[in-house]
């Protein structure tokens, strides 16, 4: 049985691929490439919300902001473990986002505008994101879902957080109110184009789903956001700036209005709102960081030829 029909025998079985199995050269390079962009868009997406620690309204709010922001910075170190486990460098996994012929999530390049959108990233972006992740935890590629399981129960402590800060916000005053409407307002879109392109215009749905590194569609999870959304906006007192946004007994699903996919290919492509200052800070810190990673080169080094000796 030759190794491309074994393998793909493996994977109709639902079984997991591991770093020593054989693998065809394009799903390698298809979870390097999906597993990097998602690391990126961990570390990236540490900045917009990073933006408020120092300016939370309260020491629980403060301490709450501070311990997502670092589990971003977790998840994005299991996803580039993970993405090394195919072989893949992290340093050129670093320069290649800092050059920008590497992708993070357009949703990072939205600026955080009022402590609302603290709430309101945690309810739809990180919403939005355990979407996402949770069918990713049945990934055929081991070391992928096996983070996405950690990543998971983390996501719905964010996506949990976040919307408390906005009930807490919904019964407070007239103005605060007006602030949570305002960040949904700015963000229901975005989130939306978090799950990539219409299946028709995804270039690498179809091969994803036949290596089962993905399980649904793009579509198919945007839909199920759109359904899980609509109740929580509806509890939390808040409205959706779509007016076609309207349940379809028919189809059992909420239909919607049309996503501004030149928008998103306009952010994608590097021209959103924030991409020029996420990616310059991310630079910044990657050259700051420079003398910590040349002196843990430099210990490493005595200490090998320590134990050499
Ligand atoms: N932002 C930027 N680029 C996007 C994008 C988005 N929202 N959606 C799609 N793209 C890119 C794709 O990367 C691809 O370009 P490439 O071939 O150069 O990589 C192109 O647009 C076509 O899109 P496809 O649908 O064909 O690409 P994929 O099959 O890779 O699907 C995806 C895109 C659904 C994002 C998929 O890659 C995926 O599920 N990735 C894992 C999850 C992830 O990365 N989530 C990002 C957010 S992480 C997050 O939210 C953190 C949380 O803590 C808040």
């Amino acid at each position: 049985m030759d190794l491309e029909r074994e393998f793909d025998r493996v994977v109709a079985a639902d079984h997991r691929v591991e770093p020593r199995d054989w693998m065809p050269d394009g799903y390698r390079s298809t979870l390097i490439r999906q597993i990097a962009q998602h690391a990126h868009s961990e570390i990236i997406g540490m900045q917009p919300e990073g933006n408020w620690i120092s300016r939370a309204p309260s020491l629980r709010r403060k301490a709450i902001l501070l311990a997502k922001v670092q589990d971003e910075a977790g998840h994005g170190l299991y996803l580039y473990a993970a993405a090394e486990t195919l072989g893949a460098d992290r340093a050129e996994l670093t320069e290649k986002l800092i050059s920008g012929r590497q992708k993070y999530s357009s949703i990072f390049n939205y600026p955080t505008l009022t402590f609302a959108d603290v709430g309101v990233i945690g309810w739809l972006v990180d919403g939005a994101a355990i979407c996402n992740q949770v069918p990713l935890c049945r990934t055929s590629y081991g070391p992928y879902a096996r983070a996405m399981i950690r990543v998971c129960k983390e996501e719905s402590f964010h996506q949990r957080q976040g919307y408390e800060l906005l009930m807490t916000m919904m019964g407070g005053t007239k103005q605060q109110r007006d602030l949570v409407q305002d960040a949904v307002n700015r963000w229901w879109w975005p989130s939306l184009m978090m799950f990539g392109p219409p299946d028709a215009e995804s270039s690498n749905t179809e091969q994803s789903m036949h290596w089962r590194i993905k399980r649904h569609t793009n579509d198919e999870l945007r839909q199920r956001f759109v359904d899980m959304s609509v109740p929580q906006a509806v509890k939390l007192g808040v409205t959706f700036p779509d007016p076609k946004l309207v349940w379809n007994d028919e189809r059992g699903h909420y239909d919607f209005g049309e996503i501004d996919w030149a928008e998103f290919w306009r952010v994608v492509k590097g021209d959103g709102p924030c991409n020029a200052q996420r990616v310059a800070h991310r630079r910044q810190a990657h050259e700051d960081g420079a003398w910590v990673r040349e002196a843990a080169a430099a210990y490493a080094a005595k200490k090998n030829s320590e134990a050499v000796a």
